[in-house]
């Protein structure tokens, strides 16, 4: 397994380092330009970071702070920014081929011969894949080829879900502020809960509950009078991100997925954030006996370079129609060489990135549970290898989130002593662990350290 020294050299040496108040005059300046010149609908925030440099899991902002990066990207950079393996296939391409048209080229058909042999047992070398450059745009895809394989129009998905946010992929995602007001969205989806045991909404606890969650999306599949008569497919995160860094317990994607094939409707699996390595195994979904019909992935594949695909049962390729679904930009030459690169550094089992996730998110887990005992607003540690979720809660017995002006404080400590972190969740307060995968565990113990003294401020 790679070594921490040889982690280190991945990364700029000696973060957190800050040399100036946030924001710093160069980074004012950047910022006082973003709403003159850019829509208002990216992810905001009062004084964001201004991303300048990076390396590994840190970067720079134009004042030259160096920061730990406890985001990765949102959980894109796996390898790490500018990773030596990466820059090389980069100049390598460059002086061959960039743009190649939506046609037959060699980089893309070695991606997907090696999409094909990393997919979960049960799919690998028995599927096919189709590539696009956002994870919605797999998501999309998706669920065009489920209406065309099985003639029907509903699609389940979850409370708590982010698929992406056009009009298809949007009207999966719950979150209001990405649906309020941009309907009508595409029709004919129904929400289910999903396992989220801290806040489960049938008042349960595991396993006592028996699973209640994953009955009742087999009631709502396979119940007359439920209204899910049509229904071509189910999308499911199987860690979901957004929604709260949530892991179902075990058995539950099983008996999911059983209730779609009772139904007759595909399984697709959204790996676009926990996939590539994260969760300690290449795909979350391996983390259960489940062999999706359609897997789903994005972000850390593709790494410094848009890259992301929907990979599927040979078996469905020649129901589909050909030409059916141009992309223009799908598999540029310089993203597929760059996530064969990805691929090689996060499968290579001597670097062992995969397994390290495994390994060292346990121990932060271990680390925040420990500390959760004597902090007031943390409630909840979970997650599953560097996929980790921190929910804020106002008081313990009531889990009644912590408002937002608190976690504004809390992001902008962390900020201000030199670690960039993002929330999520239903309620926006559960602070997210999705840094690079090559981060040491100097730079994660230090970001934890900070994240716990500010916390400790709540008692
Ligand atoms: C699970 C999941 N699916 C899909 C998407 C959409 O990916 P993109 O932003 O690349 O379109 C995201 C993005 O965060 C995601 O987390």
């Amino acid at each position: 397994m790679i070594t921490e020294k040889e982690l280190a050299r991945l990364s700029f040496p000696g973060a957190p380092k800050i040399v100036t108040p946030i924001p710093g005059p160069l980074s004012s300046k950047v910022l006082k330009d973003v709403p003159k010149y850019e829509s208002l609908t990216r992810p905001g925030g009062a004084n964001p970071p201004v991303f300048d440099e990076g390396l590994g899991a840190t970067v720079k902002d134009p004042d030259g702070n160096l920061f730990i990066d406890l985001t990765g990207g949102v959980a894109v950079s796996a390898v790490g920014r500018r990773h030596p393996k990466v820059i090389k296939t980069v100049e390598k391409q460059m002086g061959k081929m960039m743009h190649a048209i939506e046609a037959v080229s060699t980089r893309r058909t070695e991606l997907a011969k090696k999409v094909s042999g990393i997919m979960p047992q049960g799919l690998r070398g028995k599927c096919v894949s189709y590539f696009t450059q956002s994870g919605s745009g797999a998501v999309e895809t998706a669920i065009k080829f489920a209406h065309h394989l099985t003639g029907k129009s509903q699609i389940v998905a979850f409370h708590g879900a982010y698929h992406g946010v056009w009009c298809g992929s949007g009207a999966l995602t719950t979150g209001d502020h990405y649906r309020h007001g941009f309907g009508p969205l595409m029709p004919y989806v129904i929400h289910v809960p999903y396992a989220y045991c801290y806040r489960c909404c049938f008042g349960l606890e595991y396993p006592r509950c028996g699973l209640r969650c994953a009955k009742y999306v087999d009631y709502v599949l396979n119940t007359p009078y439920t209204a899910a008569d049509d229904v071509a497919a189910l999308i499911i995160e199987p860690q979901q991100g957004e929604g709260g860094y949530l892991v179902p317990p075990p058995g539950y994607l099983e008996m999911v997925k059983e209730a779609c094939e009772k139904k007759g409707a595909l399984f697709i699996a959204d790996e676009v954030q926990a996939g590539a390595g994260r969760s300690g195994k290449m795909w979350s979904i391996e983390h259960s006996k489940v062999v999706p019909d359609m897997l789903c992935w994005g972000k850390g594949m593709g790494g410094d370079l848009p890259m992301a695909g929907l990979t599927f049962k040979s078996d469905f390729a020649d129901k589909l129609v050909e030409s059916s679904q141009p992309g223009t930009f799908a598999a540029n030459s310089l993203s597929a060489a760059v996530c064969i690169t990805n691929i090689e550094i996060l499968t290579d089992a001597e670097i062992g990135l995969t397994d390290r996730a495994a390994v060292v998110g346990k121990e932060i887990m271990a680390r925040l549970k420990e500390a959760s005992g004597k902090i007031r607003i943390i409630g909840d540690v979970r997650g599953r290898g560097l996929f980790i979720g921190v929910e804020l809660v106002k008081d313990k017995k009531t889990r009644e989130p912590l408002g937002g002006e608190q976690m504004g404080n809390i992001l902008a400590g962390l900020l201000n002593g030199g670690v960039i972190a993002v929330p999520c969740g239903r309620c926006h307060n559960v602070i997210r662990y999705m840094p690079p995968l090559v981060i040491t565990r100097e730079y994660l113990e230090k970001a934890t350290d900070l994240l716990l003294d500010i916390c400790r401020k709540f008692n």
